[in-house]
């Protein structure tokens, strides 16, 4: 039987709440899929600044590095809000994605029909919904230089640079084109492309890019029209490739067409070496240690670590399953709660997952 070594990172508010769920998740499907997980559980973000003096200890790294993949839960913790930039959790999962080199990533967002009423939106623009977010992940305003902050005449100036080389977009373009074949033959590429410049070198590599995939249909769609297309129409679309600072904009907005962004899981990729899975929601401060977080992001997240990480495809359906088998059956944790279903807490949703695996 197969071992694989994955690194659990719970980080910060409900993340240990959320792993513990997974980790039961994961033990019981890969049992009954004929395969075995070892896991080692190292510290980031705000527990890692209180652990080790850092968001992104170097053993924390080194074992993300030996790792067949890695379950990230959310870091960020308003504690650290006053902390100087280097020692802020956030800069320790940029720290994380750079070091791994996990240039693309994927942000599905497919709406489940029993949660359709759930949604802000009404059922009948949000039915059928299935998209795919290709953010590129370690470029960009995010990690352009120069940056930073100088007083000069008496005033204060802030800076980044929105900064890509060719190489950047084509490699993330080539994620889009090739998944935008497996699904539904269609690319948006969103930027800002009338005003800066970075976008138009973004354009004109996607162009060129292009005829590697004449199969797929590449469109182009400015970045405000993006965000106002995304809740107006947003069946039309397959694929929507973007920038670091866009895509992050963009995947929440387009979290929030299923009603609870507790549902959304991510994928970040690079060239080899592991990957890191992660809900798209973050910490919950708010509710942290309440036992009323949604798991159900972080269990899909562990799905697509199988499907994905682990090309485990029967155990990956199988989370997926159990996920929709428990909604089906009424059960919702506070973000999603609604008339006539039962309310549970995280721990106890975790327990009807189990429970509908071995269904
Ligand atoms: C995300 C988050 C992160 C980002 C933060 C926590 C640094 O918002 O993964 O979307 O901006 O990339
Ligand atoms: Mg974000």
């Amino acid at each position: 039987m197969s071992t694989h070594p994955i690194t659990l990172l719970p980080g910060d508010g409900i993340g240990p709440e959320i792993t513990a769920v997974a980790r039961q998740l994961l033990d019981a499907v890969s049992a009954r899929h004929g395969f075995s997980l070892s896991y080692d559980e190292q510290p980031i973000g705000a527990a890692a600044i209180d652990a080790c003096g850092v968001p992104l200890p170097e053993s924390t790294l080194e074992a993300c590095r030996g790792a067949d993949a890695v379950l990230l839960a959310a870091i960020g913790d308003p504690r650290c809000d006053v902390l100087p930039r280097e020692l802020r959790p956030e800069t320790g999962l940029l720290a994380l994605r750079s070091g791994l080199g996990l240039f693309a990533n994927l942000r599905p967002v497919k709406i489940i029909p029993t949660l359709i009423d759930a949604s802000t939106l009404r059922p009948e623009v949000i039915e059928g919904v299935d998209l795919l977010v290709v953010r590129e992940l370690t470029g960009g305003v995010y990690f352009g230089t120069p940056k930073g902050r100088v007083e000069a005449d008496g005033h204060v100036r802030a800076f980044n640079t929105m900064a890509y080389r060719d190489d950047e977009i084509d490699r993330i373009a080539r994620v889009g084109f090739a998944l935008a074949q497996q699904r539904g033959g269609r690319l948006c590429s969103v930027d800002k492309a009338n005003v800066l410049d970075v976008s138009q070198l973004w354009r004109d590599r996607v162009e060129a890019i292009h005829a590697e995939f004449p199969a797929v249909e590449l469109s182009h769609m400015y970045v405000d029209n993006a965000a106002m297309q995304l809740v107006r129409a947003p069946r039309q679309f397959d694929v929507l490739l973007t920038s670091n600072l866009f895509g992050d904009i963009l995947s929440d907005e387009a979290a929030m067409l299923t009603g609870s962004i507790g549902m959304l899981p991510s994928a970040s990729l690079g060239e080899g070496g592991p990957g890191l899975f992660e809900p798209v929601h973050g910490s919950a401060p708010d509710i942290a240690g309440q036992d009323k977080a949604n798991p159900m992001a972080m269990v899909l997240s562990a799905a697509m670590l199988l499907r994905v990480g682990l090309k485990q495809e029967a155990a990956a359906a199988a989370l997926e399953a159990a996920v929709d088998r428990v909604l089906a059956a009424g059960f919702r944790t506070g973000d999603l709660m609604a008339d006539g279903c039962t309310l549970l807490g995280c721990r106890a949703m975790g327990e009807r997952l189990l429970e509908a695996l071995e269904d």
